[in-house]
Order: C-alpha cells, then structure tokens, then sequence
C-alpha cells in the first residue's frame, strides 16, 4: 500500500504540480495522508496533510512549494496512526524519504538511534531508516554506500525514495517488495509505484527487481544489487492511459464500474472466444491440462471468491480436483505440491503481497504458474509462466466489481478449455458452454434493471446491525463475496455461510431484526437451500431470496422478499456472473443511503502491497 513518486525534474516543469498528479493516480494505494518534500536553495520544504490528497492540493495552494527534485507519498497507515506528524516524506536536514511497505526489525535499532542523540519525530517505522541513512550519511559515506549499509541491516519490505540536501541532482530507489518504476524522461528521471503515476511524465519505464538499488541522476541511471554487483535492467514502453478516470453520469466509480460490466465482460470474452463464438482462443498454455494432476488456485479477498467459484466449475466440468487457499495462509503453510500441478493466481492489481508470495512458493516447488491478472505490466504478470488478462479496465472503486465479474469469465474460459482438453465433456457440450458464455454480456444488461429494486432493499439493509448471505455450490461464494463487498463499504456486519451450515451454528444469530439474503438460482441445489431458506422463516428471520422467476414459483412466502433475475438454468457457468451484479448494488444503495465514502471506504485501499 501507500504510493509514491520521485522526480528529478529540469527548472521548466512544476515538479510539484507534477508531484500532485502522480499522487492522484496513486491514492487507490492509501489515502489516509499524503505529503511532498521539494529540494531547493540547499534545503528541504515540504507539506504534509493528514485525510485525502485535496487537503495536500488545498496546502499547495495556499504555500506552493517549488523546485525541480521532489519526492511525494499517499499513505496507508502501518505503524502510526494516519495524522500529519506520521505522514511522509520523514526528514532530516541531510535526506528525505518515502517508503512503502513494513520493517520489521524497526524495534532493534531505536536504542543505539536514541543514545547517538536521534530524536524520533513520529511512530512510523520508516524513520528508522531515516536516521540510519542520516548517520551513515553524517560518517562521510556516499549516498548509496549510506542506503546500501542501512539496507543491509533491516529486514521487511519496502520500496524507497530518497534525495540528499549535499547532492542535489541524485535520487535514489531501492525495492524489497512492493513494486518501484524508474522513468526515463528527456534530461529527467523519475521514481514511482507504478506506470501509470508516472504516465504524465514518460512511458519508457524500467521495473527495479528485489534487491535492487537504483542511483538516478537527471542524466544518468545505475542499478546495483546490495552486494555492489552493477546490474541493468530493460527499458520498455508502458501504455498506460494518461488521463485520469472520472465518473461520468455516475455518483461514484462503483456504480460506475457495476454498470461498466456488460462491457468489460464482452471486452474480456471478446479476446478468448473465437468469432463465431462457439469455440475459445487462448495464450499457449506452458503445460498440458490432461497432463495435470491437480490444480492450486490462490487469491485474496475478492478474487479468492472468483476462484472458489473456479474450483466448482473446474472440479464439476473439467473434473480436475482443485485446491483452493487464501495467499496469506497458503504462503506459509508449506503445502505440498503434485509434479505437473497448476497453480493459478487471481487478482485485479497483481500486487497484492501475499499472492506474489505465494506466486513465489508455487514457482519453487515447479508448478506452472499462470496469473490472471488486470494490469498487464503488474509484478504478478511478469513472474507468471502464463499470463490470463481481464479486460476490466482501471478499477478505481475499492470495492472490487467489474475485476471480479472479467475474472469469473476468464475462469470459465479456463475450465472450458480444460474439460475440452481432457474430453470430460462432449463437442456439442464444449460449444454450449461457449455460446452461454457469448450471451453473459446481454444477460448482465438485463440484470441491471434490477437496480431501482436493490435500492429499495437497500433501506431495509441500512437499518441491521447483522446481515447473513445464504448459498450453496457457487452461489456460496457469491454468498461471501456480497458479505464482503457490503462490510466493507457499508461497516455492516455481514457473513456469508454455506446454506447448509446454517443449522450448525449461525441459526443461533436469527430473529426478527437480522435480513437473511438467500441467493439462490433454480438449479439443482435449489430445493435444498429452500429448505434453509423456510428455518429461517421459521425463526422470523426477514429473507431477501434471489432466484429467477421459476425459483420464486417453486418457492414463495409471504414473509419473503423477492428479487428476480433471468433465468440461467440453460449453464451453470451464468449464475454466479449474474448473481454478483444484485449484491454488488445492494452494498452499494446501503452505503450511499448510510453516507459512507463508497468509493474510498475507511482503512482499505486498492492495492495490498504489504502483508
Ligand atoms: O488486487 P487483488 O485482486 O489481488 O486484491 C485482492 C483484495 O485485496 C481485493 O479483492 C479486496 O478484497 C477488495 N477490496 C474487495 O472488494
């Protein structure tokens, strides 16, 4: 989490105007405090504001700081709490820095700090660094011989920036971790947490590897390893867009991304199914399916649900056994793993710290390991052996929707070319299951229309402290995910559970004031989350049942609420795409009638880079 950018910029660009920008296309990463520090005249002037990037923007305006070399960070509070004295750049009067990411042996080097005289201004574990750099610094070493000898020492994560009063055209980056990009400008340099911060500036990028300590100067790049190895590392042209997204029509960039979806899924089908759409068109896979004893999927949060749907649809299709962990478990539970074993890692960022750990597991016990992934040039993409793109486009909502809905359909697409490949099912099965695949964006424009009904539902929701999602098979990862998307955009609290746990336990938390939301399409387990559906009744839990119009015949009550969607009996692969849509805009209406920051919701961020 946290952004940051570095520039080491000519007289003739407002480095700080500059500054503020990549910021703005970094605040998905943290936005609980941002600041810059600007080098000129022989010392460092920074601002630094607790709460959003306007009230940065808003110091600016008032006191504009200018210089050509600055650094600049958006924070997401670690160590310390998110106020102005913890925000970053932390500084003395020899360097400024800006991390990204946690030290974990922090502790250990604050008492030989202190007794040399140091006078440690905030809570955060970065400043540590600070002053171990200060002092190397203070010995009469260079600036990188100080970065390399504090770096040697601490133990953690980090992507780093910093610039030295004494010399005023260097800036250094240094990445254990979370990702840093070095920009290549005309007679400038750059330093940032991802292309498209510094897409205003350049396009010609170069990715630090871990371990790597980069020296810029405005003419001059040299990357170095912590042992002094001199290293390089390729220049290429990112693409990234340089516009900023904005909201259109829309409130927020969530009711934006729900209604962007029918789009980003053709996008996304568009590139893997063939024209006539009755067949698939894929990347060579590194590895055979038939071949494949057993399949990993790893993921977080979000896209650990869109792969939980995967492990159902490969398991019931391709009859392939699935092993499905969340990343920060299966990283360090030593799992082992077959010889010719998939392993397949979802997520929308492609720097979430723990699935690139995982990713990092997996490839050392020789699995093939294919990413699925929205942001082409994203750390998971470059270590995967196999590269699977969704279309989504920029997903700026915390809350993730339209990522999830383009990796379902990049999982269906697998397991239909998996179940083909290892003839679990016939030719004419293969080709329904593409032509259902062809109909999911027209189907999904239909499901919107359920819009004004969810907001409606939505003042129900408000009013609950506790909320329960019901399902079976893949609607019980639906289940978990609408749980997910209305906590953390609403604070509510909510859990999805397997309809039929429900006697095992959370039946307990049932009474009139908790809304039970059973999603439940006419499929074959229909009937049996029905019956779960009437305990619950039984208990005068108050149920919101999704099902289709044949559901809803089968199953009626007063005391229910209905909310109907088309029909997907014709494909298991429809229902859980469809079904995501109504607990999107469900979490969506109750936080917007609650007030809550949708877009921004209180101690999240968009990108997960530390663990
Ligand atoms: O970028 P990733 O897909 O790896 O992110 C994983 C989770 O952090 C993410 O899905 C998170 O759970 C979303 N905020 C949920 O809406």
């Amino acid at each position: 989490m946290c952004g940051i950018v570095g520039i080491l910029g000519k007289t003739s660009t407002d480095v700080a105007n500059a500054l503020v920008t990549g910021l703005k296309r970094l605040e998905y990463r943290g936005y609980d405090s941002a600041g810059m520090a600007l080098l000129s005249q022989g010392s460092f002037h920074r601002h630094r504001a607790s709460g959003k990037l306007v009230n940065l923007e808003a110091l600016q305006a008032e006191v504009p700081l200018v210089g050509n070399v600055g650094i600049a960070h958006t924070r997401w509070a670690t160590h310390g709490i998110p106020n102005e004295t913890n925000a970053h750049p932390h500084m003395t009067e020899r360097v400024a820095i800006v991390h990204n990411g946690i030290i974990e042996n922090h502790e250990e080097f604050r008492p030989a700090l202190l007794s040399a005289g140091v006078q440690f201004k905030s809570e955060t574990d970065t400043e540590v660094i600070l002053h171990l750099v200060d002092q190397a610094l203070m010995q009469g070493l260079a600036p990188v011989d100080a970065v390399r000898k504090t770096l040697e020492k601490i133990k953690g994560a980090y992507a780093l920036a910093l610039l030295f009063r004494e010399h005023p055209d260097v800036m250094i980056g240094a990445r254990h971790g979370p990702p840093l990009a070095v920009g290549y400008g005309q007679d400038e340099m750059y330093l940032g947490s991802d292309a498209t911060a510094l897409a205003h500036l350049t396009h010609r990028l170069s990715y630090l590897e871990d371990g790597d300590i980069v020296v810029l100067t405005s003419r001059s790049v040299e990357t170095l390893r912590l042992s002094g190895e001199r290293v390089q590392r390729p220049v290429r042209e990112h693409r990234v867009s340089q516009t900023i997204a904005d909201k259109g029509a829309f409130a927020h960039f969530m009711a934006k991304e729900i209604h962007e979806q029918p789009e980003t899924i053709r996008q996304t089908l568009g590139t893997y199914l063939n024209d006539a759409k009755s067949g698939l068109q894929h990347p060579d896979l590194p590895f055979s399916w038939h071949d494949t004893p057993r399949v990993t999927i790893v993921a977080c949060g979000t896209s650990y649900y869109a792969g939980l749907v995967a492990k159902y649809w490969f398991e019931s299709i391709a009859r392939l056994p699935v092993e499905i962990d969340i990343a920060s478990e299966f990283r360090y539970r030593t799992p082992p793993l077959p010889k010719d074993g998939v392993a397949i890692f979802i997520s929308q960022s492609g720097e979430t710290a723990d699935t690139l750990a995982a990713q990092a597991y997996a490839k050392a016990q020789g699995q093939h390991c294919l990413a699925i992934v929205n942001v082409p040039e994203s750390s998971l993409a470059r270590a995967a052996d196999c590269v699977f793109m969704t279309y989504a486009g920029t997903e700026i909502g915390v809350a993730s929707t339209k990522a999830f809905t383009t990796q379902l359909s990049v999982l269906a697409v697998l397991a239909i070319a998996a179940a083909q490949a290892r003839q679990t099912i016939s030719q004419g099965d293969f080709q329904n299951f593409c032509k259902a695949l062809a109909q999911l964006p027209a189907l999904m424009d239909e499901v919107l229309i359920c819009e004004q009904e969810c907001r409606e539902i939505a003042y129900q929701l408000t009013k609950a402290h506790d909320i329960l999602y019901l399902g079976r098979g893949t609607s019980y990862a639906i289940a978990m995910e609408g749980a997910l998307k209305l906590k953390e955009i609403s604070y509510i609290h909510a859990e999805g559970y397997a309809a039929g746990e429900l006697k095992h336990g959370p039946i307990a938390l049932i009474d009139d004031a908790v809304p039970v939301i059973a999603i439940a399409p006419s499929d074959a387990l229909f009937e049996k989350t029905a019956s779960n559906v009437q305990e619950v009744i039984a208990r005068k839990g108050q149920v919101i049942l999704i099902s289709d119009e044949e559901g809803h015949k089968k199953f009626s009550h007063p005391h229910i609420r209905r909310l109907v969607l088309p029909s997907t009996s014709s494909c298991c692969i429809l229902s859980p795409v469809l079904y995501s849509v109504p607990v999107q805009l469900l979490a969506y209406y109750t936080a917007l009638i609650k007030g809550t920051d949708v877009d921004q919701p209180r101690n999240l961020a968009k990108s997960v880079t530390v663990e």
